[in-house]
């Protein structure tokens, strides 16, 4: 059976994206079968992050084929149907009726988890989505420390809790440098959520993010131990 696992935050450039890859590529790594779904309308970056650019997806009959990276590792993103510089304009129920195509006509073969990687906010992208994918498993909602982005952290706890979706946790990232650390857990201990762990603010993420490629494929034994902790309280109940 697949879960789809929802990658979300109210506030943007706090690192859904980089979360959501690098979980999927973790979880690829451990011998699971994983589909990437972007959902991110308006800046979807999850191609460019994985190193793929001028990507175009198939469609035939009304199915969207997804890019093929392993035979266990397939990404769908609303980036292979436009150019890469084009900017998507479209109103609530345009992107509704996108989303639906993305949610329900990929042919993604047999999947152990989808990891859906959404924009910021709680907006269209989500309501459909929840409404649309029928085997969420939860929300994983990605904080930096800082209250701006904790204000927002509860924004998309109370979305989660009024459509019925499973919080898994929250991860705080950009942890440990300038922004502070420690808050994420604070606020997850006030709101009875799970820490799921943090992500330091690091040079090297910054840097593979570049180069198109995960940062657990990185040397840096820290990073990879602390998201391997994040990885392993994710899918323990799974
Ligand atoms: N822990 C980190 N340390 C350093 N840089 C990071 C870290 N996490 C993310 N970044 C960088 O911050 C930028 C924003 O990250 P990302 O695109 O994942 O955020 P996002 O929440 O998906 O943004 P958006 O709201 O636009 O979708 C990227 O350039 C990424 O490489
Ligand atoms: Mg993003």
């Amino acid at each position: 059976m697949r879960k789809s696992i929802l990658v979300m935050s109210g506030k943007g450039g706090v690192g859904k994206t980089t979360v959501a890859v690098n979980l999927a590529y973790s979880l690829f790594l451990k011998g699971f079968k994983i589909g990437i779904l972007d959902v991110d309308i308006h800046g979807p970056n999850v191609l460019k992050m994985l190193g793929y650019e001028n990507v175009k997806m198939q469609m035939k009959d009304e199915k969207i084929f997804p890019l093929v990276i392993d035979e266990r590792l397939k990404v769908a993103s609303l980036a292979g149907f436009v150019e890469d510089n084009e900017a998507v304009i479209w109103r609530g129920p345009k992107k509704h009726g996108a989303i639906k195509q993305l949610s329900q006509d990929v042919e993604w073969g047999e999947l152990d988890f989808l990891v859906v990687d959404f924009p910021p906010g709680t907006g269209d992208e989500h309501l459909s989505a929840a409404e649309l994918l029928n085997d969420i498993y939860g929300a994983i909602i990605v904080s930096t420390p800082q209250k701006v982005s904790l204000m927002d952290m509860v924004r998309s706890i109370d979305f989660c809790n009024a459509v019925n979706i499973p919080i898994i946790g929250a991860i705080e990232n950009m942890s440990d440098g300038i922004f502070g650390s420690g808050t994420v857990e604070e606020k997850c201990n006030l709101e009875k959520i799970r820490f799921l762990g943090k992500i330091q603010l690091s040079k090297t993420i910054v840097q593979k993010s570049e180069d198109g490629e995960p940062f657990i494929t990185s040397d840096d034994n820290s990073l990879k131990e602390d998201f391997n902790k994040i990885v392993q309280a994710i899918t323990s109940n799974c």
